[in-house]
């Protein structure tokens, strides 16, 4: 199993001022942005920045620092494994470890993720892309006991009826041929 590095999701304080630095200095382009999908959120946002055709997201924002709290200013960090066995056997990896407390399984529709802390408490997300793209953000749970045709299922039935839902194909070819005049 590779991991190969997709993104990274910061806490920010201001929402708009960030925006504006990474679009119109470092040529980054909201991909999507909405309510920050966690039961802490707070009333959050999520903003979700790319320049290439290979990931949604680079780099995202959630305006959830707030008075300077959390001290830290990271989310997580996520790298993408080539298949949905990967995820899992990672999952298994971190169970036979011991050191992670809580191994939260997570679909975008888009992706299938798993989430942890590693030791010094950094948010990591280890996923694999699913055969779908759809409008973000999304996050519901996916059984890890299931097989991978009935998580694949029950993924799609839960997804296919929201915006932008159709094969990630679809979308990574318009993402090209967007960015390629640029
Ligand atoms: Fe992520």
């Amino acid at each position: 199993m590779k991991l190969r590095w997709s993104h990274a999701v910061l806490l920010v304080r201001d929402m708009e001022e960030m925006i504006g630095f990474y679009t119109k200095v470092l040529g980054f382009e909201v991909t999507d942005r909405g309510p920050f999908p966690a039961p802490d959120a707070n009333g959050a946002e999520i903003v979700f920045m790319s320049q290439v055709d290979t990931d949604h997201h680079q780099i995202a924002f959630v305006d959830k620092k707030r008075d300077g709290n959390p001290p830290n200013s990271v989310d997580h960090f996520a790298f993408r494994v080539d298949s949905l066995d990967d995820v899992k056997l990672m999952d298994k990896q971190l169970a036979e470890d011991g050191r992670v407390e809580n191994r939260l399984p997570l679909t975008h529709g888009n992706a299938w993720s798993i989430y942890f802390k590693d030791p010094e408490g950094n948010g990591i997300e280890v996923f694999c892309d699913t055969p779908w793209h759809v409008q973000q953000p999304q996050g519901t749970i996916w059984d890890r006991d299931k097989s991978n045709a009935e998580i694949a299922d029950e993924t799609r039935r839960g997804f296919e009826s929201e915006a932008r839902f159709g094969p990630i194909e679809d979308f990574y070819a318009k993402r090209a041929s967007e960015l390629k005049d640029r």
